[in-house]
């Protein structure tokens, strides 16, 4: 039976991904800037087998609830379109880090299954067709395939994708993710993505980014920590101005979408007074409570002695990570 594993590491976005042109085509409003964090990762592997009557999907070695299960499903869908088979497929994964903490699973997760799908099914894509097809899976996924750096472009032709901008050996940045007890995500992003314009400050938002763009994409070139920290520091912020400010039709009682916990709030202050003491560190927030602790390499050993400090207090729990590498296979046999 045609068989393919493969390992994907979710990215961060640095320039955020928020709110979509598409919905059916998952494509973005503006244009991402993100860095595959080394220390996250997703195996999947995905076996073709025509004995089965249906795609069978386990998730960290239990069955996947049936709206991930339909959601897998159908990206498969697309992989058997192209590849020209009515087979179903048994897929398993891995995640190496908890769900529901604000490191998009999903991101990593459908980076992997595209890549081990399209192979096992006899399918040689290349990065720019895999970016693309991972996409349909969840947006953010696209910038998971290739190395390092990628920025993904809202192509109005449609074939929207991320390319790399730089490899992970560029620049050896150091990314300290800090997650709290995992809490089942109130919103999820796809809601915010959708509830994104009716925010008074949507349109403000998109009128800066491609300046944002531009100053992100060039201190990441030219390695300018200090502008490249705060400028991502404060795109995140941007974000969660919408989302706070944002309407969701479906949660009448909401005045706005609260993403933060009060530990992440915590950190935000604690980044500001290590900062104003001189230890160089910015951070940046997904749609998720962790917060993602930016530094030179230099920094990485005060800013893990500043966090002792404070994390028992707050019960976080941490992940170190470099920019990672893109999607890519382990083993296969066919
Ligand atoms: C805040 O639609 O890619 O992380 O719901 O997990 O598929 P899923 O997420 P997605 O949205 C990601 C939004 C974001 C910003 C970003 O990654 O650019």
């Amino acid at each position: 039976m045609p068989v393919a594993t493969a390992l994907a590491h979710p990215n961060l976005a640095l320039v955020k991904y928020w709110g979509q042109r598409d919905v059916a085509l998952q494509l973005p409003m503006n244009d991402s800037i993100s860095v595959n964090l080394s220390g996250a990762s997703t195996l999947t592997s995905v076996t073709w087998d025509d004995a089965l009557e249906s795609d069978q999907l386990e998730i960290n070695g239990a069955p996947a609830t049936p709206q991930t299960a339909l959601r897998v499903s159908r990206h498969l869908d697309h992989i058997r379109t192209l590849a020209g088979t009515k087979v179903r497929a048994r897929v398993l994964s891995q995640n190496s880090f908890p769900s529901g903490i604000g490191i998009a699973s999903s991101a990593s997760g459908f980076a992997a299954l595209t890549l081990a799908a399209a192979h096992a099914a006899g399918l040689r894509l290349d990065s720019r067709t895999l970016s693309s097809m991972a996409r349909m899976g969840s947006g953010s996924a696209c910038r998971s395939i290739p190395d390092g750096f990628a920025e993904w472009s809202t192509s109005p032709d449609g074939d929207s994708y991320a390319h790399q901008l730089v490899p992970q050996d560029h620049w050896e940045l150091s990314i300290i993710t800090v997650h709290f007890s995992p809490q089942p995500k109130a919103i999820s992003s796809l809601e915010g993505h959708r509830a994104a314009p009716s925010s008074p400050f949507f349109e403000t938002r998109l009128q800066h980014l491609s300046l944002t763009l531009e100053t992100v994409r060039r201190s990441i070139l030219e390695r300018d920590f200090r502008t490249l920290g705060m400028t991502a520091e404060r795109e995140a912020l941007s974000l969660h101005s919408v989302a706070m400010s944002s309407q969701v039709p479906d949660h009448p009682h909401l005045s706005g979408i609260y993403y933060w916990q009060p530990e992440t709030l915590a950190l935000i202050h604690a980044v500001q007074k290590w900062r104003a003491e001189g230890l160089e560190i910015y951070f940046t927030l997904d749609a998720g409570p962790a917060i993602h602790l930016l530094s030179e390499m230099s920094s990485r050993t005060p800013l893990l002695d500043a966090l002792n400090d404070v994390l028992p207090l707050l019960d976080g729990k941490l992940i170190l990570s470099t920019p990672g590498k893109g999607a890519r296979l382990i083993a296969d046999s066919e």
